[in-house]
């Protein structure tokens, strides 16, 4: 068996990494033939959960999980690491403004950037979850001059799977059916889910769906707006299906995606499709050999085009809030 690949997690304590943690431990990320030496990161205040979740990670007796520390220290999780999950941040708290979580949740980021800078491994592939997620990954980003800005990614995959999973069940086909689905932009309300370009066995499912009204008055609404009515239902965000999506996400990255299909990812803008330069941003891509590579030249529906920028915009909006933790 290969030796442990290293997986370091942030905010491991809260509800999305109860999901996953478990998952990852059990090989769902990684594969039933490797090995995973796991670094769970939380703040002190959550040491006596984070130590319930060690126990219970040791109580499963997992074969591939080769080891397990829990750390309140970056240095310490992220030393050497091969592949970083960065949940952890500050949920909004009331009376916060959105300008001030952004610039709580920008902090956490720009120090774990800077760490990682110095001691991840130098083609660690990193995650970023922790909202909002787009600019976290950003600043995250920004803050390792000496990574390659293409180890950096935020996560999209959720909305992904949403927009999925609902074609599927409006078509009656199995989800594992659908290709070429994509949501661009911010992993935010102005995400564009865009099923333009879906398949099914190689029939375009523009030719399948018998009510086009039935795009942008409810599939778009609905993945864009899902996340709040989970919280409406549960009383608690997404966390089961967060985690599952973050290891659809890091799986497809590192073993590559399905011949003649392609996954969402928020990685840096190219400059394709007019998105300038220097944002984190919802593309389709394949990935291969442990690279994505964005997927070029789709024709854009005209009713799209300003809607993709517009998602860009709301992204440099965000960067002015948070440009002090940017390195000038
Ligand atoms: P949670 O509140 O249950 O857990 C967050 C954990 O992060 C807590 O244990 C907290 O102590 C820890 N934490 C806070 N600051 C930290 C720091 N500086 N270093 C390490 N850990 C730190 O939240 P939950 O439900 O697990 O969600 C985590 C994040 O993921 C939130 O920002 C949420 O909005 C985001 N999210 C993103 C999704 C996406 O699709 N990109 C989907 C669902 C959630």
């Amino acid at each position: 068996m290969p030796s442990p690949i290293r997986v370091a997690i942030t905010g491991a304590a809260g509800q999305i990494g109860y999901s996953l943690l478990f998952r990852i431990a059990a090989g769902d990320m990684l594969g039933s033939d490797q090995t995973i030496s796991l670094r769970l990161l939380d703040i002190p205040a959550s040491t006596s959960v984070l130590n319930g979740v060690l126990m219970e990670l040791q109580d499963c007796a997992f074969p591939l999980l080769a080891d397990v520390s829990i750390t309140h220290d970056p240095v310490v999780a992220f030393d050497q690491v091969d592949l970083a999950i960065l949940v952890g941040a500050r949920p909004r708290s009331k009376g916060m403004e959105r300008k001030d979580l952004l610039t709580a949740n920008g902090e956490i980021f720009s120090t774990q950037g800077k760490i990682l800078n110095q001691v991840a491994k130098r083609d660690a592939k990193i995650l970023v979850v922790g909202n909002p997620a787009n600019t976290n990954a950003y600043i995250a980003m920004k803050n390792a001059p000496d990574l390659p800005a293409e180890n950096f990614s935020a996560m999209l995959r959720l909305d992904h799977n949403r927009a999925l999973s609902q074609l599927a069940m409006k078509l009656g086909r199995p989800v594992a059916q659908i290709r070429k689905m994509v949501v661009w932009g911010n992993h935010s309300s102005t995400q564009l889910p865009d099923l333009y370009h879906a398949e099914i066995n190689k029939n375009h499912v523009m030719q399948l769906i018998d009510d086009p009204a039935w795009i942008e008055g409810f599939f778009v609404p609905t993945v864009q707006q899902r996340g709040a009515k989970v919280i409406e239902a549960r009383g608690l965000s997404s966390a089961a299906s967060a985690a599952n999506a973050a290891i659809n996400h890091m799986r497809d990255w590192i073993f590559g995606t399905r011949q003649d299909d392609w996954v969402t990812m928020g990685v840096p803008s190219d400059g394709s499709y007019g998105i300038p330069e220097g944002v984190i941003y919802g593309f389709p891509v394949t990935c291969a050999g442990g690279k994505y590579s964005i997927v070029k030249e789709l024709d854009i529906h005209p009713a799209y085009r300003d809607k993709l920028y517009s998602g860009y915009q709301e992204l440099l909006e965000e960067q002015q809030v948070i440009n002090h933790l940017l390195p000038q």
